[in-house]
């Protein structure tokens, strides 16, 4: 287990909690894999109901760390990130959120496989994968335009700039918006609401509501993979990420 993901289990909820705050709560390669254990061991243990996942109420997860994906890329689609978004996609067990500050790539396609998602109001959503040079993913280019209709989902896609809880319930990202003091609990509350209903009633509604995109779902996370790693290479990615960590503007005024 990675120091910065935290997991408890308690009351037949298992407690994710990502604990990285100097960097926001940035996702290394590491904490992909203690992510995608815990999930797979909520999946295999019979005592666990639900999952919660949350971060702290100033930040809950600032997406893919910049340095590892210029540092150690991942290579294929069998490394931890792709791992964790197949076990995401695929949770038969109900998954719950708790997000407060920011949430950026990652920590908002993550959302979109959880099956109730409460923020708190100085929640900030991003989906910043073009402005990186990258393209979308966890099937996002497939779930979003569902849940929030053509339109909504390309403008938070393609310009790829922060938003509030309005446009991400509006997007259909976020279930209830919940004062910032009150959030974790109200999140955990539900989790045992879920976990104290019948296990395998609550298993088939989500299987039977998430059928009919499953397969769908999880050919588009390979998709999106793959043009995900080429794009990673591309210099387009290494001058945004790089500008990044310089705190500057990028300049893509030379790509075509
Ligand atoms: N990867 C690596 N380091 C990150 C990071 C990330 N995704 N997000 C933040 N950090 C680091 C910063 O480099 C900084 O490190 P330093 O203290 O050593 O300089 C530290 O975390 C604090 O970040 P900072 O930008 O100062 O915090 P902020 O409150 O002003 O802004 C964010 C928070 C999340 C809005 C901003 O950090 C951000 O936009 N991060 C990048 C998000 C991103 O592009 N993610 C990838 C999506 S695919």
């Amino acid at each position: 287990m990675s120091g910065h993901v935290l997991v408890e289990t308690k009351e037949r909820v298992t407690r994710v909690e990502l604990a990285r705050l100097d960097k926001k709560n940035a996702l290394t390669q590491e904490m992909y894999q203690a992510l995608g254990d815990a999930l797979a061991a909520a999946e295999a243990d019979p005592q666990v109901r639900a999952v919660l996942v949350h971060g702290k109420p100033d930040c809950f997860c600032s997406g893919n760390d910049l340095k590892d994906f210029l540092e150690r890329p991942p290579h294929a689609d069998a490394s931890p990130s792709w791992r964790f978004l197949r076990l995401i996609a695929g949770a038969a067990k109900p998954l719950v959120a708790a997000v407060g500050g920011p949430a950026v790539g990652i920590g908002t396609t993550m959302l979109l496989h959880c099956d109730l998602v409460y923020a708190a109001p100085n929640a900030r959503f991003q989906l910043p994968f073009i402005p990186l040079g990258l393209v979308p993913e966890a099937a996002s280019t497939l779930l979003l335009p569902l849940t929030a209709g053509y339109q909504r989902a390309a403008e938070l896609l393609l310009l790829g700039q922060p938003f509030g809880t309005a446009k991400a319930l509006a997007a259909g990202i976020v279930t209830e918006v919940i004062p910032e003091g009150e959030l974790l609990e109200y999140a955990r509350q539900a989790a045992r609401a879920l976990a104290a209903l019948p296990p395998a009633s609550v298993r088939l509604t989500k299987q039977l509501m998430k059928r009919r995109l499953a397969q769908a779902v999880a050919e588009r996370i390979d998709e999106e993979g793959r043009a995900f790693r080429e794009r990673l290479a591309s210099p387009e990615a290494k001058e945004a990420m790089t500008a990044f960590f310089e705190k500057r503007k990028p300049d893509f005024s030379k790509f075509s």
